[in-house]
């Protein structure tokens, strides 16, 4: 299995908060904020950097930018957009697509209802977004749907998966770094995540 799992002490303790079943949408929402912001902090240690010509209120200097491609965030609607806040308060400047799925409770196959991407989808890297990785349904179909329209370098962020999700990330898109808060043991009968943290996009948006 090829996955990073961020053990950073402050994003262990707040995963174990999200996934008491006592905390609401609201703590929910914040929990997940916060985990984006470190988890993003990580995922872009290794962005390139250049020099750039700035003059201080003293001198002019040489300081550091973030070079070339700028970054493109994908949720995975419904439960991605809760990670999206987070990443745009580190970069500001990205742009945000949409890819909507869901999973057939039945068959726990992902359906596309919805898909909105950046025009410039060549020239970008994406980080795709999604609480949750199950199955490895929705998250593979969704980097399918990216690759196809041009993307090139693409990674995923989650933040509980199941070995059974990674596994199939894996194997269809052995080229897609991922990135986790903590992975669990297994899937249960219903394609949920154990221990894992229940329903995601219902904690989030309060819908259950
Ligand atoms: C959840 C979750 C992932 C997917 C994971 O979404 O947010 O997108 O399930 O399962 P998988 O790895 O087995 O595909 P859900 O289908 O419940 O939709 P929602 O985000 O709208 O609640
Ligand atoms: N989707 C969720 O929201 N939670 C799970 O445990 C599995 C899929």
């Amino acid at each position: 299995m090829n996955v990073n799992v961020m053990t950073h002490p402050l994003i262990q303790h707040k995963v174990t908060l999200m996934r008491d079943v006592n905390t609401g949408s609201k703590d929910f929402r914040q929990l997940l904020d916060e985990i984006t912001m470190l988890m993003g902090y990580e995922i872009t240690r290794t962005l390139p950097l250049e020099d750039v010509e700035v003059e201080t209120p003293l001198v002019k200097m040489t300081g550091k930018q973030i070079a070339g491609k700028k970054l493109g965030i994908i949720p995975i609607l419904r439960a991605g957009l809760g990670m999206v806040n987070g990443m745009l308060s580190l970069i500001p400047t990205a742009k945000v697509g949409h890819v909507g799925m869901y999973r057939d409770p039945e068959t726990l196959q992902p359906v596309e209802y919805y898909s909105k991407l950046p025009s410039d989808i060549e020239e970008r890297d994406f980080i795709v977004t999604d609480p949750m990785l199950a199955t490895g349904g929705s998250a593979s179909a969704a980097i399918t749907l990216l690759k196809e329209k041009g993307a090139k370098h693409i990674k995923l962020m989650c933040l509980v998966a199941a070995p059974e999700g990674v596994e199939v990330v894996n194997r269809d898109h052995p080229d897609v770094p991922i990135y986790v808060a903590a992975l669990d043991e297994k899937l249960n009968d219903h394609g949920y995540i154990l221990p894992g943290l229940g329903d995601a996009g219902d904690r989030i948006f309060g819908t259950k």
